[in-house]
């Protein structure tokens, strides 16, 4: 079958080399194609790991992760970067420009994709502000772009590259509301027929998800839509009221 970009964890469990304890325990999930997957839990509950694990930044000690059924260490990391997009949780610019940042993902995509990328991802007003446009230069690190530019720009990057997997590490909550709403609105076309998994502070944002995970210490804690978990999860609860 075509390439879809479903991605399976069966019972994985990982722990950095010398920790007593694992930080991912026993991890079962399918975040299917077409459909959005979306994780929130407290802090160091180990939402970033779990993505870090699907583009091989570290692999499992225990269990498998696949993507359409192939295994993620049977791929080459040039094979898992053409499929996967991370946006991270702290988004990394390099010296250049706009444009050659945006381009890192896909160096053939054209002006029209980007601008196209940078109106999806909130960005296209304070590109235009500048005075070189897409050609304004970067500096490493991006230090003369503010946060939440740097943020948008790391977004648009992971649209130009048209992967079938999308993993968002917390890429709204530095976002003010009404830009994170506006975003959301303009993700599902933009990203349609993709697997996509969004790691969310706000609960606000990830409510539409097909399914949403909840996290704690290192274990998947519950999962179901947004009604079920409410009705029945008291994490997602205690989540919803803090
Ligand atoms: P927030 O981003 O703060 O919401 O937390 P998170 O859910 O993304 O947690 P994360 O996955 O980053 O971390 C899970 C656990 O792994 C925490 O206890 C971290 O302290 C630990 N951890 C993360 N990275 C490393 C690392 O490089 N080495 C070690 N030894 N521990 C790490
Ligand atoms: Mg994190």
């Amino acid at each position: 079958s075509p390439a879809a970009g479903q991605i399976k964890f069966e019972n994985v469990t990982f722990g950095f080399p010398g920790a007593e304890k694992p930080v991912i325990a026993d991890a079962s999930f399918v975040a299917e194609p077409g459909k959005t997957t979306a994780i929130i839990g407290s802090t160091g509950a180990g939402k970033t790991v779990l993505l870090n694990l699907m583009l091989r930044l570290y692999d499992p000690q225990e269990g498998s992760i696949t993507i359409d059924g192939a295994p993620v260490d049977a791929l080459t990391r040039a094979q898992l970067a053409r499929t996967v997009s991370l946006v991270p949780q702290r988004p990394y610019l390099f010296g250049g420009t706009i444009a050659s940042n945006l381009r890192f993902g896909r160096t053939d995509a054209n002006d029209a994709e980007l601008w196209e990328a940078l109106r999806v991802a909130q960005g296209e007003d304070f590109v235009r502000e500048k005075e070189l446009g897409l050609e304004e230069p970067v500096s490493q690190g991006g230090t003369n772009v503010s946060g939440g530019q740097r943020q948008r720009l790391s977004i648009a990057r992971a649209l130009v590259a048209k992967p079938l997997v999308y993993l968002f590490d917390d890429s709204f909550s530095a976002l003010d509301v009404a830009t994170d709403a506006r975003l959301r609105a303009a993700l599902p076309d933009a990203t349609e027929g993709a697997t996509t998994i969004i790691v969310a502070q706000r609960v606000s944002t990830i409510t539409e998800a097909d399914q949403i995970l909840v996290m704690e210490g290192g274990e998947i804690v519950g999962r179901g839509t947004h009604d079920e978990l409410l009705a029945t999860n008291e994490v997602y609860q205690e989540i919803v009221r803090s």
